[in-house]
């Protein structure tokens, strides 16, 4: 891969770089038409990354079908796609790793210990081996793309554009998400409050209020409404440094971590301006 990579570089090609875990979607096929946008050449990754995945979570049953991966990559104008197995990633065994020692502990991050460290080692050897100019990342895992693009910064790599793309949803408000197929039909209906949660809480905020406990107590309700199993948590954050905050004020984020039976959902919402969020009016 890196070897084409650096191909394309001196024939003076822009890379545009879209890294998945497959199962694809129309919230990752957005994802390709933005790279599409930037770049001469758009490579999409294919990549189940076993260092995310905590002992108990899904990586032996995460979704996959890769026939249909390379159809929708074909129809959304796709060059490259790049697959390449566990050995191939992880040959030499876990020795250096990429660790945020902040932002990744909140939010996601303390429910999933060791997760962010898997995301940003695979992002940042995926990095390398596609060289991309342009980067793009789901809103709808904004910690995740907030994470990256501090790597790039910190880290310097010569990435020159990370571009975080709205989060695509069903007709009813559901984030997409790969793993929304293991969502039997009575918890894919419950897995609405997630969406009606942010909704409720953007009506409150355009209605005037910006007290946070506030607002997580009417997303609490309606998150209840759809009886979960667990709440991992209904959080506000600082978008800059993901601490909880009181009062809305500057760039924020709620962020939601639901259980649906067997199934971990996540969502958000950024405020003020939600166009990222993507969340339909009523
Ligand atoms: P995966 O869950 O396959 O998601 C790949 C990319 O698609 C991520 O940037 C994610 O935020 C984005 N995405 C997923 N659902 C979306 C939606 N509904 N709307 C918009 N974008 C969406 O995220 C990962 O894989 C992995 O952690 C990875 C970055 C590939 C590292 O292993």
């Amino acid at each position: 891969m890196q070897k084409v990579a650096l191909g394309w570089r001196r024939d003076g090609k822009r890379i545009g770089f879209v890294p998945t875990m497959g199962f694809l979607h129309e919230g990752h096929m957005s994802l390709v038409r933005l790279a599409r946008a930037e770049a001469d050449i758009v490579v999409v990754s294919i990549f189940v990354n076993p260092t995310q995945f905590g002992p108990n979570e899904d990586y032996e049953r995460y979704p996959h079908d890769l026939a249909r991966d390379r159809e929708l990559c074909r129809q959304n104008g796709v060059d490259v796609i790049f697959h390449p197995s566990a050995g191939d990633m992880y040959s030499s065994g876990p020795g250096v790793f990429v660790a945020e020692n902040d932002l990744s502990g909140r939010l996601c991050g303390a429910f999933r210990p060791g997760h962010f460290r898997g995301v940003l080692t695979v992002v940042a050897k995926l990095f390398n081996l596609v060289l991309p100019d342009a980067a793009v990342f789901g809103q709808k895992d904004a910690q995740q793309a907030i994470l990256v693009r501090n790597m790039v910064r910190d880290l310097n790599f010569p990435v020159k554009t990370i571009i975080i793309a709205p989060i695509v949803r069903e007709a009813d408000g559901l984030a997409m998400s790969s793993r929304n197929s293991y969502l039997g039909p009575d918890e894919r209906k419950r897995a609405r409050c997630l969406s009606a949660a942010l909704k409720t809480a953007r009506g409150l905020y355009r209605a005037g209020e910006s007290g946070c406990d506030a607002l997580k107590k009417a997303m609490r309700r309606v998150i209840e409404g759809g009886k979960p199993e667990a709440i991992d948590y209904i959080e506000i954050v600082a978008e800059r440094d993901l601490k909880p905050i009181d009062k809305l004020a500057g760039n924020c984020l709620i962020a939601l971590a639901v259980r649906i039976g067997r199934t971990r959902l996540i969502d958000n919402l950024p405020l003020p301006d939600d166009r990222l969020g993507n969340l339909p009016e009523e």
